[in-house]
């Protein structure tokens, strides 16, 4: 019994919130055709689709409780000049699906609002007050479904709408709740097409993360191959010239054992800088803002840092973040010529924002070396997004979008 009570209220409060998204989505649906149709109101296009977006994803989430299963949701970033966010929003196919929706939910919801909740409300209105109070309204009271109180019998007669009423809701609402959470999926959820595109896109970002993975195990290999290893390689030469050297002439022995030292000191100095590019040891003492004030803090080039809602991300998440602004900054002072640079920092939602802005130059180019194509192939292993905006005479901005994973 109290499994079906709960099922009950679940599909009440499901279908009145449908029939609330349904009335908003008529404000909306309004807002979208004023301002495509009117030239003046074109640049309120953005806007309104951010907000059809909310709309519908109450939709989703709403149905996703009713099924138990999340809809994957699928839109092209509203970013850029407003003019690129207004093609955007007009090419994106995610917009046609929910207007689709809209337009299907509009009528739909309207309807199933009014099983879920007026059917409902219906009850205590016709079961217990108007029955129980007519006689307190000179001239009686009028109930649901044109039933005039006036006397006891009428009364009665109300009761027994209220119950039929009672018992009409409660095998309806639920049925309905369900219908609905049946066919709606399809329409909220991306279609086919995009999804093949973002199974190819999420195979090219796991190659991408493999060849990016590969690439850093080599270089550390090569670092450790390289540096700590050669250095270890002559402390132990210079130990077996020492061990000599005691045997016969332990004067000498000790010019060896300085030398050993030297070597042993230079292979810890190596050691530390192959470890330092693994993960950043200062990230882990100050977090990603501290670490990231310390590297503005080193720019030859004035540099202000902005930090917004920051909070602790994973580890690998802020190590990213945090080599993308020391070569982007590396990047402004090598090659800006700039007076100042900002840097912003960011989470918003669940997307850690990153933003390198200089007033240098300009002319910026990724074919022109290997570090904004690391950078850009680094971000694209976690599935974020990276623009550059670099006209000749500057300003240089470069954007980075990095899913925070939580
Ligand atoms: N902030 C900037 N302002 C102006 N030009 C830039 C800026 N950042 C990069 N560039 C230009 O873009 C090119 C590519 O940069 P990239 O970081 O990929 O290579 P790099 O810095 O030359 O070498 P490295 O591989 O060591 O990073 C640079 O050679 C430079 O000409
Ligand atoms: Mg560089």
């Amino acid at each position: 019994m109290r499994a079906a009570l709960l099922r009950f209220g679940r599909a009440v409060i499901s279908l009145s919130l449908g029939f609330v998204t349904a009335m908003a989505g008529i404000v909306v649906l309004c807002g979208l055709l004023i301002c495509a149709l009117l030239v003046v109101t074109l640049p309120l296009l953005p806007i309104v689709a951010r907000a059809q977006r909310r709309l519908v994803e109450v939709d989703r989430r709403r149905i996703a409780a009713r099924t138990g299963t999340p809809i994957p949701v699928r839109y092209a970033e509203l970013s850029g000049p407003l003019f690129q966010q207004i093609i955007t929003v007009i090419t994106d196919p995610a917009t046609r699906r929910d207007l689709l929706w809209q337009a299907v939910h509009l009528p739909a919801g309207m309807v199933l609002g009014m099983i879920g909740f007026g059917i409902p409300a219906s009850v205590p209105q016709n079961l217990v007050i108007v029955p129980l109070f007519w006689w307190a309204v000179p001239g009686g009271v009028d109930g649901s479904y044109g039933v005039h109180v006036d006397s006891w019998p009428t009364a009665a007669l109300c009761a027994g709408t209220g119950l039929l009423a009672a018992a009409l809701a409660w095998f309806l609402v639920p049925r309905a709740a369900d219908w609905e959470a049946r066919w709606a999926p399809n329409l909220l959820a991306p279609g086919r097409a995009s999804l093949v595109q973002r199974v190819a896109e999420l195979t090219a970002t796991r190659a991408a993360a493999l060849e990016a993975h590969g690439a850093e195990l080599r270089r550390i290999e090569r670092d450790l191959h390289d540096g700590t290893q050669n250095r270890l390689v002559a402390v132990v030469m210079h130990l077996g010239i020492v061990e000599r050297a005691l045997r016969r002439d332990p004067a000498v022995a000790l010019s060896s054992v300085l030398t050993a030292q030297n070597a042993a000191t230079d292979a810890l100095t190596e050691l530390r800088e192959v470890v330092r590019s693994i993960y950043p040891p200062v990230l882990a003492d100050r977090g990603l803002d501290g670490a990231v004030d310390a590297v503005v803090a080193r720019c030859p080039i004035p540099c202000t840092l902005t930090v917004t809602d920051l909070r602790r991300l994973p580890a690998a998440v802020e190590a990213a973040a945090y080599f993308v602004i020391a070569e982007a900054l590396t990047n402004v002072a090598k090659h800006s010529g700039a007076e100042s640079a900002q840097v912003s920092l960011a989470v918003r939602g669940d997307h850690l924002v990153i933003e390198v802005r200089d007033d240098g130059l300009g002319g910026a180019e990724e074919a022109g070396g290997t570090g904004l194509t690391g950078i850009r192939r680094r971000v694209e292993a976690f599935d974020g997004r990276t623009t550059l905006s670099s006209p000749e005479g500057g300003p240089t901005v470069l954007g980075v979008r990095l899913p925070t994973g939580t």
